[in-house]
């Protein structure tokens, strides 16, 4: 299995260009399974999971194509007809996303066979919410061995469903599935995140009538069928932080372009009053910080608008350094502070009780071996690994590739001594 070295102490002056959004273009990906016609997403991420991704939907029935158009990669996906509507517990397993075409399925063909994800590293993550939305939409969801069966042959009917908690997942799942019902969806305290957004976007130019993503209240008038359409992949706002944070620890000064500021403002307003300093301009923004020292911060994680949980991790890298003591609250998942025995193996003080970490700056990390067991926290170390004396080797780096396309050249471009060191064989490190 691959590593990453890092030896601490560089400054980091240059750009980075931000990738599309892991989160939001895996959905995408499985919104083309609602129609028989060409989706072309452009802006698009090359990650292990979009790759995996399209690998399930060529299961199904998908044409998957890449290439690389004027604006960068792109990926043309058209489903002429679904082949299979089985998603085995071994690709589910792999990648939670993956539940997601259960929806889309159902929404096409009127049954689906998808496995239930199980819980994972973070949390337990469950999907009730995912299959009341669809029993609310008039499909039977019948639970066997693990895998949910779901028939609606009649189709799928418009219908009034107010979350219990605004989760991300299921009302994507929820919007994926409403639009070919009958009649109106009216979907409250949905999940508010701009990835909504993008969906809802995506959708509408798919022929789709979706209104008032973004907010809690999504309306979705249903149609008897959608079209071809082409799409550009939102920015990242997680990569657009965690290159944010990355700056801010390693120190000098870095551009970020082809993102936004505002969809991660709640993270930005914590790096100022910790002291960075952050400029947004037209196409991204720019980090700066030149010795001043950090200053602790206190925040909690929250759905959107508030400070988002994927930023926690590396925004604990940065507090590390803070002059004081940082309180971070981790509210979405229970147990996504598993980062912090990690860094304190880099000489941090952190003491986490329940779902609250207190962190003590210290005056300087040291570099050692670590590995996290999910995608932001793996990114935490090597953020922390930027600023800390001597070398750092994150192991595990197959987490990384999940989420942040070329890694390593985007931080080394900006003069990060950051190498993939290749492995000789699998399961080397578990
Ligand atoms: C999405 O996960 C993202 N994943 C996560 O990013 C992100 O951390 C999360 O949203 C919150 O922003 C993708 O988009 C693929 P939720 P999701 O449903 O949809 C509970 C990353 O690192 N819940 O909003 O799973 C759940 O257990 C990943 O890129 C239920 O109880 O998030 C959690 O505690 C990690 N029942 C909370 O809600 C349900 O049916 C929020 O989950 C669904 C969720």
């Amino acid at each position: 299995m691959d590593r990453i070295a890092i030896t601490g102490g560089a400054r980091l002056q240059g750009e980075i260009p931000i990738s599309g959004a892991k989160n939001s273009a895996i959905k995408l990906m499985a919104a083309s399974l609602l129609t028989e016609e060409a989706l072309r997403l452009t802006n698009m991420p090359r990650l292990a999971d979009t790759r995996f991704l399209g690998k399930l939907l060529q299961r199904l029935g998908t044409e998957v194509v890449e290439s690389v158009g004027e604006d960068g990669p792109e990926t043309l996906l058209r489903t002429p007809e679904i082949t299979s509507g089985f998603a085995s517990y071994d690709l589910v397993r792999q990648m939670r996303a993956s539940f997601n075409v259960l929806g889309p399925l159902l929404a096409r063909t009127g049954q689906a066979k998808v496995s239930l994800p199980g819980g994972c590293t973070i949390g337990a993550r469950p999907v009730d919410l995912h299959l009341k939305a669809l029993e609310a939409l008039g499909a039977r969801i019948d639970l066997h061995e693990g895998y949910v069966y779901a028939q609606a042959p009649r189709g799928l009917k418009g219908a009034a469903i107010d979350f219990p908690f605004a989760s991300v997942g299921a009302t994507e799942h929820a919007m994926l599935a409403a639009v070919l019902a009958q009649g109106e969806t009216l979907l409250t305290n949905s999940a508010c995140e701009p990835e909504m957004i993008d969906l809802a976007d995506c959708l509408n130019a798919m022929g789709a009538k979706v209104s008032g993503a973004g907010t809690s209240t999504i309306r979705i008038q249903g149609v008897s069928r959608l079209h071809g359409a082409t799409h550009a992949v939102m920015p990242d706002r997680i990569e657009t932080g965690t290159y944010a944070l990355a700056a801010a620890m390693a120190g000098g000064e870095v551009r970020l372009t082809r993102t936004r500021t505002d969809f991660i403002q709640a993270m930005i307003d914590k790096m100022v009053e910790a002291g960075v300093e952050v400029i947004p301009h037209n196409d991204g923004l720019t980090v700066r910080r030149n010795g001043a020292l950090l200053k602790a911060v206190e925040f909690e994680t929250a759905v959107y608008p508030g400070f988002p949980t994927d930023l926690q991790a590396p925004f604990m890298a940065l507090m590390t350094l803070a002059d004081g003591e940082s309180v971070i609250r981790e509210t979405i998942f229970e147990n996504r502070l598993m980062h912090a025995p990690e860094l304190r193996r880099l000489g941090a003080d952190i003491i986490v009780q329940g779902g609250e970490a207190r962190v003590r700056g210290v005056a300087s990390l040291e570099g050692a071996q670590v590995m996290a067991t999910d995608l932001r926290a793996s990114v935490c170390l090597v953020i922390a690994g930027l600023a800390a004396r001597g070398e750092t080797m994150v192991n595990r780096v197959y987490h990384l590739d999940r989420g942040f396309e070329r890694l390593e050249e985007k931080l080394a471009a900006c003069g990060a001594q950051i190498r993939r060191i290749k492995g000789d064989g699998e399961g080397e490190e578990d």
